[in-house]
């Protein structure tokens, strides 16, 4: 039997990879389980969040870089919107004691922002600790993909998004960082994300099925 507690899952990797659509057959596996289940994403997850992605997104479709957010300005705000997504929805479902999936979290900040873009990250570890109040995800899955499967699952996206255009090598830094982070982490797990087929479905559900049976 499982026994209701607080669950924060968190899905990261490189745009391509497949983890929205891992994270939705995951909500849908565990809702068919009966588990109550709340699945969000970042950035946004809000309305006051979304709000805020729009704004960072539509930022990076300017053509001028003088009329673009400095890099401070951006991280700010994903951090404005982690802010609100971690305050208004996800403590308030993990408090009900809802198992809460979310699309990205704090590891992109690392991954993007720190290594990517050379922030500092203490300055982002400091915020971090403050807005979080001691929140970490109990399972963090890293989807690792090939270079011409995330290509190919870009082309095939209707709306094009913030780093879409990016060239490969970009993808290939930005998954490193991801592998990175992970390295030698209790409680996360890469996975191979680039086969097209519901084995990767299947062990994320065990993997998170057994999490969940532990005390
Ligand atoms: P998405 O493609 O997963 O919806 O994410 C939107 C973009 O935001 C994606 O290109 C990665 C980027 N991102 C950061 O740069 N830093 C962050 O902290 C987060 C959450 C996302």
């Amino acid at each position: 039997m499982y026994k209701k507690k607080p669950f924060f899952i968190v899905f990261e990797g490189v745009e391509g990879c497949g983890k929205s659509f891992q994270s939705k057959k995951l909500f849908k596996n565990l809702q068919k389980h009966k588990f109550q289940t709340l699945l969000t994403r970042e950035p946004g997850g809000t309305k006051s969040a979304e709000l805020i992605r729009n704004l960072i997104l539509h930022d990076y479709f300017k053509k001028s870089k003088k009329d673009k957010f400095d890099k401070y300005t951006d991280t700010l705000l994903y951090l404005a919107a982690r802010n609100e997504h971690v305050k208004t929805k996800i403590k308030p479902a993990l408090q009900k004691k809802k198992i809460v999936i979310c699309d990205r979290f704090i590891d992109s900040t690392i991954a993007y922002q720190v290594y990517g873009k050379k922030i500092s990250k203490l300055f982002i570890d400091n915020i971090h600790s403050v807005i979080l109040g001691g929140l970490k995800p109990n399972l963090t899955f890293v989807l690792k993909v090939s270079s011409k499967s995330s290509k190919k699952r870009l082309l095939k996206r209707k709306t094009k998004n913030r780093y879409d255009n990016f060239p490969q090598s970009f993808y290939k830094k930005a998954q490193n960082s991801f592998l990175k982070i992970a390295k030698n982490k209790k409680n996360y797990f890469i996975l191979d994300a680039s086969k097209n087929d519901n084995s990767l479905e299947k062990k994320i559900f065990d993997i998170t099925s057994k999490y969940l049976k532990k005390k």
